[in-house]
């Protein structure tokens, strides 16, 4: 019996020494060990000749040999898969990766960014406001009653005539939603899209975007509009840029006034974008009207306030000198990713 016992300490040295290289190799260790004529079965026979009293030891011991062998089969197996799996595939690790474009954001996204993160600093809170109006908001509430002249200053897309839907015609209707809902000190800046019935060309387009700001409290001046304003530009376009006000008219505002910026594309020597004066137009603006005020309930006699709108097309024009309107919405790739990196 011991004899056996040897035998199978031998096979089983033999056995862990062996390694296959080949899918055959391994094929050629199941016939020869686990195979119907292999050697497992033939030891397995060995059995019968073992003494009754030692049948229980020998049965576990030649057992264990059997699924010894059987896991030393499934590891030759599963290295092969391995390998295998490794030498058929046509991945070439040392190929270059493809790269992995990287977007942008849309210039007018950009200068929006800009000029709210500026009055942000200033304690103003972004307000928005629907893009679909109706008739109070976007002109009622302003001042501009039905059939006054100055709705005509601004052709109006409209969506259902009675009662009267439209496209919001500049975002000073959020001036009123925002006034609808909170009582002064109110310090707001509301972005957003405007729409206005015009032919499309490189100068005009049928929308466009606005930044509206409001104050309200007591004891607001024209000087701190002015103060306000010229704060903007100098974080926006630098502290060489000059400003002028030039006295102007809105039926919200009273008095009013545009707020022109030096040239930034001559530097005020004269071009075509400042159609050779020097200066460039860049928002309205005034102290709101007593009316406005009073259309929701804010006493007039103890809160005054400012009002501007500015457009973002025409301050992206100065900032990166974009000529033509249309650009904007063109979806151009070629235009777009000019701006890659910026904030
Ligand atoms: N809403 C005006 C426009 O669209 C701009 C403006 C806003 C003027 C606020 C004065 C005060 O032209």
């Amino acid at each position: 019996m011991e004899e056996l016992l040897q035998q199978i300490e031998s096979y089983k040295t033999e056995i862990s020494a062996f390694e296959a290289s080949t899918a055959d190799a391994v094929e050629n260790f199941r016939i020869k060990w686990l195979g119907t004529k292999g050697l497992v079965k033939a030891i397995m026979g060995e059995m019968k000749n073992v003494p009754n009293e030692r049948k229980k030891e020998f049965g576990q011991i030649l057992n264990e040999f059997k699924l010894f062998v059987e896991t030393k089969f499934e590891t030759l197996k599963a290295e092969g898969e391995t390998q295998n799996a490794e030498s058929n595939s046509t991945i070439d690790w040392s190929l270059p990766g493809d790269p992995v474009a990287l977007g942008t954001r849309h210039p007018l996204s950009i200068v929006r960014n800009q000029i709210v993160s500026i009055f942000k600093r200033l304690g103003f809170a972004v307000a928005e406001g629907p893009e679909i109006e109706d008739d109070w908001h976007n002109f009622g509430a302003m001042n501009l009653p039905e059939d006054h002249p100055a709705r005509d200053m601004q052709d109006t897309f409209y969506i259902n005539q009675d009662p009267a839907w439209l496209l919001r015609t500049h975002t000073s209707s959020v001036q009123a939603r925002v006034m609808e809902t909170q009582k002064p000190p109110i310090r707001v800046i509301c972005p957003g899209r405007v729409y206005r019935n015009e032919t499309i060309s490189a100068r005009a387009h049928c929308f466009f975007h606005q930044v509206e700001g409001l104050y309200i409290d007591e004891n607001v001046s024209f000087a701190d509009l002015k103060q306000t304003l010229y704060f903007f530009v100098q974080e926006m376009f630098g502290k060489d840029t000059k400003v002028r006000f030039r006295p102007s008219y809105f039926p919200f505002t009273e008095p009013s006034a545009e707020m022109d910026i030096s040239c930034l594309i001559c530097g005020g020597d004269g071009c075509n974008v400042c159609k050779h004066t020097g200066w460039v137009e860049i928002l309205g603006s005034g102290m709101v009207h007593p009316k406005v005020l009073e259309n929701f309930g804010i006493d007039p006699n103890k809160y005054t306030g400012f009002a501007f709108g500015m457009g973002v097309e025409r301050i992206c024009q100065l900032k990166y000198r974009v000529n033509d309107l249309r650009l904007y919405s063109q979806n151009d790739v070629r235009f777009l990713k000019q701006f890659t990196g910026a904030l």
